[in-house]
């Protein structure tokens, strides 16, 4: 893909800020020299300012540098970086990305100026292998500024537009959804292990079939209940393990954890 010839800052320079920095310049959008990183602590980032990215704790100074600024702290910790950069913010050049879970574009815009471009984004931890699952959603930005965080995100998994009004249901089944699906995949292992192999035997055998069952459905573009019964004979072992699991809760579990935490997820920023 052609470099994108923008600086952009990124605000907030944790796991998802240095994952998605390491993806863009790995993609080749951006060069090291393009992406400023800010944390309170940048010896943090020694390794990443070796490696040509320029490192800062100065939030406003970076913003002042950039085109493109990506708000990637923790919910808590957002106001005082708002205030901070308010000031230099330049809703002509600028163009605001937000991954904090529980901020809406509206909440960002409240505090830098309502004519701001600002985009959400809800990745997953799986940014970091570039496999995340990305959802964005704006109401004001243009299609230019879309495709653009679209782009960006695809550098680091795949990404999918959404009404704004469903990011709170989208980090619970995205992002949340990564330690869902990690328990799972214990769980199995942790059975694995009762009926005859070691631990690390029954968890890599649990993840490979976990990954199996994902991609079949992805490449495939199958629907899970065709899949299962292609492996659920009549008064076979399948059947008889799934309908146990699903007479104990399987399904419902899972869909009322889900419930719970986008409940959650929309109070994360209303409690601060
Ligand atoms: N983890 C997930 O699964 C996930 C998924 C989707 C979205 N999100 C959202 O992404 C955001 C970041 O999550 P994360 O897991 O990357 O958190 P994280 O690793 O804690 O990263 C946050 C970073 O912000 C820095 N920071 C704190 N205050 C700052 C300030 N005033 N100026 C500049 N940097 C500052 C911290 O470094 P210092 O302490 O050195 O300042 C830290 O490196 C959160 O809002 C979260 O809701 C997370």
């Amino acid at each position: 893909m052609e470099t994108i010839r923008k600086k952009i800052a990124i605000i907030g320079s944790g796991n998802i800020g240095v994952a998605l920095a390491k993806g863009l310049v790995k993609a080749g959008l951006f060069t090291p020299a393009d992406v400023t990183l800010t944390r309170r602590t940048p010896a943090n980032l020694s390794a990443l300012a070796e490696a040509g990215y320029q490192t800062s704790s100065d939030n406003r100074a970076a913003v002042e540098q950039a085109d493109i600024v990506v708000l990637a702290v923790l919910p808590q910790q957002l106001n005082k970086v708002l205030d901070e950069v308010a000031g230099a913010i330049d809703a002509e050049r600028h163009l605001l990305i937000s991954v904090i879970s529980g901020v809406s574009c509206y909440d960002i815009r409240q505090q830098v100026g309502a004519a701001v471009r600002v985009v959400r984004a809800m990745p997953n931890t799986a940014i970091s292998i570039g496999h995340s699952m990305t959802c964005v959603a704006s109401a004001q930005a243009s299609e230019e500024d879309m495709a653009l965080v679209e782009a960006m995100f695809n550098t680091v998994g795949v990404s999918i537009r959404i009404n704004e009004e469903l990011m709170t249901s989208a980090t619970a089944l995205c992002a949340c959804g990564i330690a869902f699906f990690l328990r799972s995949i214990r769980a199995a292992s942790q059975g694995g292990t009762e009926i005859g192999f070691h631990a690390h035997d029954a968890l890599k055998m649990a993840a490979q079939t976990a990954k199996g069952a994902a991609d079949l459905l992805l490449q495939l573009a199958s629907h899970p209940e065709q899949e299962i019964d292609k492996v659920t004979s009549p008064k076979g072992c399948t059947i008889a393990g799934l309908n146990e699991m699903e007479h104990n809760g399987f399904s419902s579990a899972m869909i009322k954890g889900i419930k719970l935490s986008a409940e959650k997820a929309g109070q994360l920023y209303t409690q601060y």
